[in-house]
């Protein structure tokens, strides 16, 4: 998948134009229901990535206040109210598109792998206020949440403590936030819209603690494609945030050259998803696959 150019990125905004105008003329406003009222007054105030994670909040949010939700997210709901968190500048179609879609895949692969080992830990990296635990919960595993300080204490405030699920405040890229992880078996560990925060010499480095600490797991990782890299502004809602995209790969099978003992088991486009549910995506899935964000689930031990 080498020799993505300016040309591709071209026909994709293109492609990608044309698709928003059909599907706001004919999917769009049918799916739309009422959104959740943010309580006044209820101000937060997070650090600039930490920021994106009411991005997805706001989208799962609003897509389970719809008549026919894909996904639905009680929690989401509860905590945009709670917070008071407007989401008109986070929920964008493209985006609101891409989160259902990324969440269906997640969570499949998630229940998937957890139905191989039922008692396995899972670490949801970069966690933001995500809820799958509540999704695919089977009564046995450990969910160890891991996000900056600022963002963990918020969400230890509006989730409340659990006997299967523990908060871990660190920053990724600098802490020793696996310390308080049990390494005694499986581990599933998620990075859902993550890695392009990171630099690539900071990814390398966290597949390297995540094998030298964990003896057998997987990992689930959303990746984006190189041409993405820097273009955050053209992001329909990150772009109202301080935050910069700055890892983007075209072939996941390229990272296993980042840390010996990584192997990649498959890769899936958002679109595959989509194209469940809208033509749109099906669309989306014949022509644009290049220029999609996915998900990659690579196995290390
Ligand atoms: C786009 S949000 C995704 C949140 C969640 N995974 C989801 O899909 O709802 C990105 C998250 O990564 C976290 N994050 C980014 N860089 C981080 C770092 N160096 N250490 C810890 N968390 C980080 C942010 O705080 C934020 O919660």
């Amino acid at each position: 998948m080498e020799g993505l150019t300016y040309k591709h990125f071209l026909v994709g905004a293109i492609g990608a134009v044309i698709l928003f105008i059909l599907y706001r003329k004919f999917v769009g406003k049918k799916q739309q229901g009422p959104k959740p009222k943010p309580r006044e007054g209820a101000a937060i105030s997070l650090g600039d990535v930490q920021e994106t994670a009411l991005i997805p909040l706001a989208i799962k949010a609003n897509e389970s206040a719809r008549k026919q939700p894909r996904i639905y997210d009680e929690k989401a709901v509860q905590i945009i109210a709670d917070l008071g968190v407007d989401t008109e500048k986070y929920d964008k179609y493209f985006s609101h598109e891409g989160v259902v879609a990324r969440t269906l895949l997640f969570d499949e692969a998630t229940r998937e792998l957890l139905e191989k080992y039922p008692e396995a830990n899972v670490v949801n990296i970069g966690c933001g206020f995500d809820d799958r635990f509540s999704r695919t919960d089977n009564g046995k595993c450990h969910w160890y949440h891991v996000d900056m300080p600022d963002l963990i204490e918020l969400r230890c405030r509006v989730f409340g403590s659990h006997e299967r699920q523990t908060c871990i405040a660190g920053n990724l890229v600098r802490d020793d936030w696996t310390k308080d992880i049990p390494n005694n078996r499986e581990t599933i560990i998620i990075a859902e819209g993550l890695f392009m925060y990171f630099t690539e010499e900071q990814v390398k480095a966290l597949m390297a603690q995540i094998k030298s600490y964990f003896h057998h797991g997987y990992l689930l990782v959303e990746l984006m494609p190189s041409f993405a890299t820097g273009n955050e502004r053209m992001h329909d809602s990150v772009k109202s945030t301080k935050a910069h995209f700055t890892f983007g790969i075209n072939d996941g099978k390229e990272m296993e050259k980042y840390c010996d003992g990584f192997t990649l088991l498959r890769e899936s486009t958002f679109f595959e998803a989509m194209k469940r549910y809208s033509w749109i995506g099906w669309i989306g899935d014949k022509l644009f696959r290049r220029i999609m964000n996915r998900l990659a689930i690579f196995e290390f031990k």
